[in-house]
């Protein structure tokens, strides 16, 4: 397959402050000389955050580890992990066609991705949503049907089944993760033949499951402020945070069945947009804006006291913000009085549609416009 850079191209990329940081520290984990090592992390987490890898993303990256563009280049385009290509704004589905998927029903979930999503693969849906592509083995072929949905495997498939779950993600769920027909793990369909004890008091889900159901972050974006969850053992420099979503995850796949866990882990572990600033599976996921677009009010400059610094906005960067001033928007009052019509025009003077609701801009605007803080605030005036 030829893997090439995509015909259109962001102006910039830059990381979150918080992705920044992590970066720093992912590359000092190398000696003096060997920095080119960190590479594929730092790749990696540009993906995570902005869901494919760009030219600017992959030039930063580059000039972060002192390599040629071409070194870089060649990585990114060498792993079929990196997206090369803009993907769907709530989910990239990796459908598996290996042998054993291809025998229990992977062709007809391919045909459900291009009934649903898109005729070819790496297409984007016409709602923005969604994209897909076949892939090699992922390691459950116990398992199989299955799909990879952001970073978590849905088993067991049914096309009946993996159609709801589209649905379900179109309207803001996170279905959750795991065999989709009832089995715990990979056991024998007809139940477990020997350690039949264990079953009696197997836990609701599976490992793998309660990691993600834990986590949360099934499709979404990393704004770095999660990296103390996710990866508690990196060294930047700062203490790690306890886990928000450990325990109220662990109370809820212990005792209180599978929905409960999904609540509590989707309520627990993804901070609110209003007080933390940051996304959340369920903003990400909503439904994109459908309204006709309105021109919002705007300025031709900032008030005597300045403009805001609207970099505070977690999604917002220097570039985001050189265009939000240049459409005449230059404090957090203005941008926390959008409705979702003005919302739809800006969003289509923007590189990234989609990009206002997935980050909250609007909730942290007014955060910050009554004089609060965000959690990116908050780690600013550190
Ligand atoms: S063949 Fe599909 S996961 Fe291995």
């Amino acid at each position: 397959m030829l893997r090439r850079l995509h015909h259109t191209q962001p102006d910039s990329f830059a990381f979150t402050p918080m992705n920044q940081k992590w970066a720093a520290g992912q590359i000092t984990k190398y000696p003096e000389g060997r920095q080119a090592s960190a590479v594929i992390p730092l790749l990696w987490r540009a993906q995570e955050q902005e869901g494919w890898i760009s030219k600017p993303a992959l030039e930063v990256v580059a000039d972060m580890l002192g390599m040629a563009y071409i070194r870089v280049l060649e990585v990114a385009t060498f792993y079929f992990m990196f997206q090369l290509k803009p993907i769907g704004s709530v989910a990239h589905i990796q459908v598996c066609g290996t042998t054993s998927c291809m025998i229990c029903g992977a062709e007809d979930l391919i045909g459900v991705c291009k009934d649903k999503i898109a005729k070819n693969a790496h297409a984007i849906s016409a709602d923005g949503k969604f994209s897909w592509e076949e892939v090699e083995c992922l390691g459950a072929c116990a398992n199989a049907p299955m799909v990879q949905i952001g970073k978590d495997f849905y088993e067991d498939l049914t096309t009946e089944r993996f159609a709801e779950i589209i649905e379900e993600f179109a309207a803001g769920n996170v279905p959750t993760p795991g065999p989709q027909n009832g089995r715990f793990a990979a056991e024998p369909l007809g139940g477990a033949t020997s350690l039949t004890e264990w079953e009696k008091n197997r836990e609701d889900y599976n490992g793998s499951v309660a990691r993600a159901v834990e986590l949360g972050d099934t499709v979404k974006r990393i704004q770095g402020d999660e990296v103390p969850i996710l990866t508690p053992w990196v060294s930047d420099g700062t203490k790690p945070k306890k886990p928000v979503a450990k325990k109220a995850a662990k109370t809820a796949v212990g005792s209180a069945g599978k929905k409960a866990a999904v609540v509590a882990a989707q309520s627990k572990a993804k901070p609110k947009p209003t007080k933390a600033g940051a996304p959340n599976i369920a903003a990400k996921a909503a439904p994109a804006s459908v309204s006709a677009e309105k021109k919002p009010r705007t300025m031709t400059a900032a008030r005597k006291s300045g403009a805001d610094d609207l970099k505070l906005i977690s999604g917002v960067g220097p570039k985001l913000e050189a265009v939000l001033n240049e459409l005449g928007f230059y404090h957090f009052d203005q941008i926390a009085k959008w409705t979702e019509a003005e919302v739809s025009w800006v969003d289509a003077r923007l590189k990234f549609k989609g990009r206002i609701e997935r980050d909250g801009w609007i909730d942290q605007a007014t955060t910050l416009a009554a004089g609060g803080g965000t959690a990116l605030s908050k780690k600013a005036s550190k």
